[in-house]
């Protein structure tokens, strides 16, 4: 189970890489040029994403639960505003050019997820990207549901997966996990003239 102890004891315990679907959309938003725009990660973690769009000149919203991440990030760069909350109860207050949640919807209750995707598709500016990569491993969300709640977005890409995993965090031998990924785009054009909040 992460917790802030394991995250103190560990402190790449997700790796140091982004996540490569994270890199995928950062060009597709940016379409290689430098533009200023906001990111939030939900679930953020040891900040693998968050300081990697950072490097890119995002500026960054890092929110996770555990405070110790959050630590973490905020030492190896000081420019990452840091958030600690539960994303199922937390309120946004701006809209981001891109949301992403890696590896976190499945950790909430089934009425939660529902309402966090409502939250993060209403916090996400026009033209901008969502994305999502979730265990279906214990079915709180099952194959092609994910894709069904951004219907009214543009489905940029949407996988389904098995993974294999190395031991980490809360599980103590290698295995695999059911994965489904999505980049979605909210309907309009980035408008970069004015501030998205
Ligand atoms: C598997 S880790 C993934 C971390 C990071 N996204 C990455 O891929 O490196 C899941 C993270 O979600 C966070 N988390 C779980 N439930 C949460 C919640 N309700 N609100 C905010 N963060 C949560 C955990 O604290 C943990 O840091």
């Amino acid at each position: 189970m992460t917790s802030n102890a394991s995250y103190q004891k560990q402190p790449k315990a997700w790796g140091s890489r982004p996540t490569p679907i994270v890199v995928q959309a950062v060009k597709l938003l940016s379409g290689g040029k430098e533009r200023h725009f906001s990111a939030l990660d939900i679930g953020a973690g040891q900040g693998r994403d968050s300081l990697y769009l950072a490097k890119q000149g995002f500026q960054v919203t890092a929110l996770d639960k555990l405070a110790a991440g959050l630590s973490q990030i905020k030492a190896s760069d000081e420019r990452i505003e840091t958030v600690a909350a539960d994303m199922a109860q937390y309120e946004f207050e701006q809209k981001f050019d891109l949301i992403i949640a890696i590896n976190v919807l499945h950790f909430l209750k089934k009425s939660e997820i529902e309402s966090s995707i409502g939250k993060i598709k209403q916090a996400t500016a026009r033209g901008g990207l969502v994305v999502v990569s979730v265990l279906l491993d214990n079915h709180k969300l099952e194959t092609q549901e994910l894709k069904g709640y951004f219907e009214d977005f543009e489905i940029v890409l949407y996988r389904e997966f098995v993974k294999d995993d190395a031991a980490h965090i809360g599980a103590q031998y290698p295995h695999t996990h059911q994965i489904a990924q999505l980049i979605a785009r909210k309907r309009g054009t980035v408008d970069k003239t004015s501030p998205t909040c």
